[in-house]
């Protein structure tokens, strides 16, 4: 190790000892933001547009996983949900008077080509909706940033061969899905993700089955291999995507492309104990590092993860290595999407699972003292920690070096089904609030660099195997009438950001 890594680890070191949260660590303090900084909000495809089949669209996973019986999604379902197809020039005119600087938004892919592979038909009604959003967005001088996947994989790819299940059928799809896109909106769009969350896709869709496809053991799917094929597969059609972008399109489009990743921070949950200390960092590789270490480094897996999981986790080959190291420093920008910090506890008792994914580390809001790791959202995972979100921006910066763009990050609060509940977000503001204060605190005293801010979500959504319970937007949602109301945080993040950057 370097005498500056070496410093840096003890600096981090000393900041990293756990402490509960008092009344005065939940004082916002609207600390300063560079000037430079930039914010706004996101959306996914298939939780905000609706219109599930109209003018010419194909169904995804999604569509079929909403309408299974007995319902994996508490009884609900995307077809109309916030209906953004049909009202997006409301919703733009709307950022536009909440002040919002970008909008990140996601393709739906079974829009544009409705069976999703290379040699299918594409359906211009879809280009044109998403042309005609992006137009919009500049009228308004709202930056377009564009996710390719927010994982709604066209069904038909998911008949034919298992979508990410078969590595090589699925990134020849995605590469011709990506240059449809890049040809079609890359002229005006200066700002790329290929991939929403691989983690989620690999561990949610394919190993728990919370998610759709809903693959896991019940269902009688390769719980033990299949989520490691899926993060693989992911990976490569990153790296490829990423070269043929810099190959074919950025010299002329002048462009920036990378990929999001979330994770949350993990603290020991016995902060005495050498294998919990151990386990919080090793939770972090198995979450993070997967995915970052090849995209961000151009390596193989971390060799914690090698060694826990052995055959289970592909190997890749010396051709395949040599695309991670050639792209790797193409990517402009360390996506993150982050909402929470949980304790992580090494299990020796019992023996793992066949298919544990964790190196049998547990996770957990309340550690071995019973202190809570902070208030609970109205999702009892999702706590108000930004001590840890700190932390993690620290962790990141030192290992990859990258600009950082918070991708996402927003809590739902309680009760907020009701409009007038809902729009005295106390809640929210406090947790956005104290959010932008550790990234203040992240790039001051730091010296980190992060680069912009998403709140999840522009509006109240279609939260996945939630359904309607939880709602993250800054602008809440009736889904009866579908009226748009803005939420206090909403203004709160307007004015707070112009404040925090003057201020700088
Ligand atoms: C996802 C969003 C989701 C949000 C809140 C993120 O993991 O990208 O689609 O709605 O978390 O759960």
């Amino acid at each position: 190790m370097s005498e500056e890594s070496s410093m840096w680890a003890q600096a981090t070191q000393t900041k990293s000892a756990f402490t509960p949260l008092t009344g005065s660590d939940l004082t916002v303090e609207n600390l300063p933001l560079p000037a430079s900084f930039t914010w706004g909000a996101a959306t996914a495809a298939y939780q905000v547009e609706g219109a599930s089949n109209a003018a010419g669209k194909g169904p995804s996973i999604w569509d079929t996983y909403t309408h299974l019986t007995p319902s994996r999604t508490n009884g609900a379902n995307a077809d109309v949900t916030c209906d953004h197809y049909h009202r997006v020039e409301e919703d733009l005119a709307l950022m536009k008077q909440l002040g919002m600087e970008t909008y990140r938004f996601s393709i739906s892919w079974s829009r544009v080509i409705p069976l999703g592979g290379r040699d299918d038909p594409v359906n211009e009604a879809g280009i044109a909706f998403y042309s005609r959003l992006i137009d919009t967005l500049l009228a308004h001088g709202i930056k377009p940033s564009v996710t390719l996947y927010h994982w709604d994989v066209p069904q038909a790819l998911y008949d034919r061969y298992g979508a990410f299940l078969n590595t090589n059928e699925f990134r020849a799809d995605f590469e011709r899905y990506a240059r449809l896109c890049f040809a079609s909106f890359g002229g005006r769009v200066t700002s790329w993700v290929t991939f929403n969350e691989p983690y989620i896709i690999s561990i949610f869709g394919h190993l728990n089955g919370s998610l759709a496809p809903g693959h896991c053991a019940e269902m009688g799917t390769d719980t033990v291999h299949e989520p490691w094929r899926v993060g693989h597969t992911i990976i490569l059609s990153h790296a490829s995507v990423v070269q043929i972008y810099a190959n074919e399109f950025q010299t002329k489009q002048k462009g920036e492309i990378s990929i999001v990743l979330n994770g949350h921070f993990y603290e020991p949950w016995d902060a005495s104990s050498e294998a919990d200390i151990e386990a919080a960092r090793v939770r972090l590789e198995f979450y993070i590092a997967w995915f970052a270490d090849p995209v961000y480094l151009g390596r193989d897996y971390p060799a914690v993860m090698r060694e826990h999981l052995g055959n289970r986790l592909p190997r890749f080959t010396e051709q395949e290595l040599e695309l991670l190291r050639a792209t790797c420093g193409m990517n402009a920008f360390y996506g993150m999407n982050h909402y929470s910090t949980k304790f992580a506890r090494q299990l020796t008792t019992t023996p793992p699972p066949a298919d544990d994914w964790t190196r049998n580390i547990e996770e957990s809001s309340v550690n071995s003292a019973g202190q809570q790791i902070g208030p609970a959202s109205s999702m009892p995972w999702l706590r108000i920690a930004p001590g840890g979100f700190r932390k993690l921006l620290n962790w990141i910066w030192d290992r990859y070096r990258l600009p950082i763009l918070v991708t996402e990050n927003g809590c739902p609060c309680p009760g907020e089904e009701d409009v007038d509940v809902a729009i005295d977000d106390r809640f929210r503001q406090r947790y956005l609030g104290l959010y932008l204060d550790s990234i203040s605190r992240a790039i001051y005293e730091d010296g980190v660099s992060v680069i912009g801010y998403y709140a999840w979500s522009l509006m109240d959504n279609f939260e996945w195997s939630s359904g309607y319970g939880p709602r993250y937007g800054l602008v809440h949602v009736d889904f009866e009438t579908l009226k748009r109301t803005p939420k206090n945080s909403a203004y709160y993040l307007k004015e707070t950001f112009q404040e925090r950057r003057k201020q700088a």
